[in-house]
């Protein structure tokens, strides 16, 4: 059979499996899901063995790393690492799911489940393209190294620990990675650049316990109204960031960059209509919107918790304040850095009469790529031979801290090539991905095995 009518003919077994795959709650974030965690390892495990991989369920301080190789093409042939994560993000506020988040549910031709865009969905794209490419034409013109770990969405501490002591075993001349979303429908991109990040928690703590705020209010220092003081000083009336030195090491767009990004065609009202907001005046007055997202450094609160939010009024001074806050950097931003002057600042901010812990969560490198060489010129004609055109190279807002430690530890070039889209509600309710992006996903990549080989054999 070839392999245009397996691919075809394969698209509800495919999609089953899928709907298998996603119903593991395989929350990283969450130690209640600790054992899901493992038996969604043994799950993707188990589908690689059957592609004839030797696969194994490797052990961390976390959550497991799954790896697989597949090496029949030998010695001479390139060797791809394709990297991936398991893990999906809370499920919270339930109640604004319209379909259970783990029970995968199509609605115009979409799949709706966690983890069906970020990044389920776009690991097993991987897994069945080898499956297809097999079934119908035999071993790949390539070595395979699958790389999935359960921790991407909590920072992904212990693969980095996994990658610089595993250099040799993960040696290879490309890396592949489906972790992003394409403009548009119509619009293959590939994504050449990804913010870091640095993510900390602020904690104020005033009055031994809860206070009534008429005998203790005017004397007593409010953690809560503390940190919204401080929380205000970290951004100014123009949207900068406040904080001495933040911009230090930014980088600006050079004018041809700005002039490319300024030519991307999206536009900022489909934009903020998907995102379901009436304007998008954030971030820096008088840049361009795209280039807030994609190359300017950011601050936002992801988390706020302070005194009484339950039903009614009560009159207290709370005794403690917690705001969880994440800057998303871009190149040439260093994460420690960054982190020292955030700590800095916000102590020098704090008022007498409360006391300010500070801690980090989750920190990565910023990352760009020149889309030069045999990596993108294969991509752009396995892209082209299904979407009947050429992919944009876009930059994304996001971050994937492995992707700059992939990059420069293993000493790779790394093609970010996903099929989610913009609107897919990533970390949201109702998560989805595209079943017709989903099913050229597949195409692409068994294309790709043929483009790569051919490339790094002349
Ligand atoms: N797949 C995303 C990264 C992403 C999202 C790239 C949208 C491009 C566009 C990834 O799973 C993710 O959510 N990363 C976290 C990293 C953090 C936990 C260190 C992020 O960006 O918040
Ligand atoms: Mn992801
Ligand atoms: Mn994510």
């Amino acid at each position: 059979m070839s392999l245009e009518t397996l691919l075809k003919e394969s698209r509800e077994r495919f999609e089953d499996e899928l709907a298998e795959f996603l119903a593991i709650p395989s929350v990283s974030a969450r130690s209640e899901h600790k054992d899901d965690m493992t038996r969604c390892a043994e799950w993707v495990s188990a589908k690689l063995g059957e592609l004839g991989m030797k696969a194994e369920v490797l052990t961390t301080p976390g959550h497991p790393i799954v790896y697989g190789e597949l090496m029949e093409a030998g010695p001479d042939a390139p060797t791809v690492l394709v990297y991936g994560h398991y893990d999906v993000q809370p499920v919270e506020p339930l109640d604004e799911w319209e379909s259970p988040p783990f029970e995968a549910t199509v609605r115009d031709g979409n799949l709706y489940a966690r983890g069906t865009a970020d990044d389920k969905g776009q690991i097993h794209i991987h897994m069945k393209a080898l499956e297809a490419y097999r079934e119908a034409k035999g071993t790949p013109p390539l070595n395979l190294k699958l790389l999935f770990e359960g921790e991407e969405e909590v920072g992904s501490v212990n693969l980095e620990d996994f990658v610089n002591d595993n250099v040799e075993r993960l040696a290879c001349d490309a890396a592949v990675i489906s972790d992003t979303p394409m403009l548009a429908p119509d619009l293959p991109s590939v994504c050449v650049g990804l913010r870091g990040m640095v993510y900390m928690e602020v904690g104020l703590k005033g009055p031994r316990q809860d206070l009534h705020s008429g005998q203790y209010g005017g004397a007593v220092v409010n953690p809560a109204n503390a940190l919204a003081r401080i929380i205000a000083q970290l951004k100014d009336d123009e949207g900068r960031i406040s904080i001495p030195g933040f911009y230090d090491a930014v980088k600006e767009l050079t004018a041809a960059e700005k002039k490319a990004l300024s030519e991307i065609p999206v536009t900022e009202e489909k934009f903020a209509e998907e995102a379901g907001v009436s304007a998008t005046g954030d971030g820096e007055a008088g840049v361009h919107w795209l280039e807030r997202i994609w190359a300017r450094p950011t601050l936002d609160v992801n988390g706020l918790l302070s005194g009484y939010t339950g039903e009614g009024a009560k009159t207290i001074i709370p005794a403690t304040a917690m705001a969880k806050v994440s800057m998303r950097l871009v190149p040439d931003q260093d994460p420690k850095a960054v982190r020292a002057a955030f700590e800095d600042y916000v102590r020098s901010l704090a008022p007498d009469g409360v006391e300010m812990t500070v801690q980090i969560h989750a920190d990565g490198m910023p990352w760009g790529a020149d889309p030069e060489g045999p990596l993108f010129r294969a991509a752009s004609a396995a892209i082209d031979a299904v979407f009947d055109r050429e992919p944009l190279f876009i930059r994304e807002g996001g971050s994937i801290p492995i992707v700059p430690m992939i990059e420069k530890v293993l000493d790779t070039p790394v093609l970010l090539l996903g099929f989610a889209l913009p609107g897919c509600n990533l970390h949201s309710p109702n998560e989805w991905i595209s079943l017709d992006l989903y099913h050229k996903g597949i195409d692409v990549m068994t294309r790709l095995y043929d483009e790569i080989a051919q490339e790094y054999a002349s």
